[in-house]
């Protein structure tokens, strides 16, 4: 499960990674996507994403889309909202192409792309109260108990998160996992989070639906949207 070439992190234990490796095939137009696209791929260093030279041109407000998939929602997040900045990461390279290409097609200025483990860039390039909203749409449910320690929706995740929004800035969730839908619930009503978070349940917001959730309703399971806020 532990991947060398990515980077680690001391918000999960030693191994532990929120995701699948998968090996899926690569189509031509995602590989070109990665060649013709690639000026909008940043790389992960140890250093603040707002201090290098990563991406000069970063506005604020920045809001991160983790877990993009094949970044169908990101793409209409950047389009609808050109005066603010989008990092969308992922570490499924034939994502990573489709997104990466989309942007190219369509001239997007104001997003940029990577392929690593979202918890280390939050971790390590991203200064605390910095971000204004984080997006983690149908993160993978994990379902069996033994591996819940692999959910994305976790107590450290949910303390680094909080500690990288700006005051007031949101965690937008979706899952249509009714069990990780009663856990979340259930984790931002425990006493030790509360304080640091309002908010839940919230109606679907204006969003394409992607794959997941098209085979969520296929099957006949509910989509739960959720909207943390932290607080101050
Ligand atoms: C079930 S898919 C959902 C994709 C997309 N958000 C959608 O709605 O179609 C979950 C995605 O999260 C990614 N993922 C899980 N943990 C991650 C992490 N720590 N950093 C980056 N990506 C992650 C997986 O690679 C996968 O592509």
């Amino acid at each position: 499960m532990s991947d060398p070439s990515l980077p680690t992190n001391s918000v999960l234990s030693s191994g532990i990674r929120t995701f699948k490796p998968r090996r899926s095939r690569i189509t031509p137009s995602q590989r070109n996507g990665l060649i013709y696209g690639g000026e909008n791929l940043l790389t992960f260093t140890n250093r603040s994403l707002r201090s290098t030279y990563l991406w000069p041109e970063l506005k604020s407000p920045l809001f991160i889309d983790i877990g993009f998939g094949n970044g169908v929602s990101s793409i209409a997040l950047a389009e609808a909202n050109p005066e603010y900045s989008f990092l969308a990461i992922d570490v499924h390279t034939p994502g990573v192409g489709n997104l990466l290409g989309e942007i190219h097609t369509r001239g997007l200025k104001n997003i940029r792309v990577m392929e690593t483990d979202s918890i280390a860039v939050l971790e390590h390039m991203i200064a605390p109260d910095s971000i204004s909203g984080i997006y983690t749409l149908f993160p993978d449910p994990w379902p069996k108990s033994r591996h819940h320690k692999r959910r994305i929706v976790q107590p450290a995740i949910m303390n680094l998160f909080n500690s990288r929004l700006v005051p007031q800035g949101f965690w937008h969730i979706a899952t249509d996992w009714q069990d990780y839908a009663d856990c979340i619930t259930g984790l931002f009503e425990q006493p030790n989070y509360a304080p640091r978070w309002s908010g839940g349940i919230v109606n679907r917001p204006d969003r394409p639906i992607t794959h997941y959730e098209r085979r969520a309703i296929q099957d006949g399971r509910t989509v739960t949207d959720f909207r943390f806020v932290r607080c101050e």
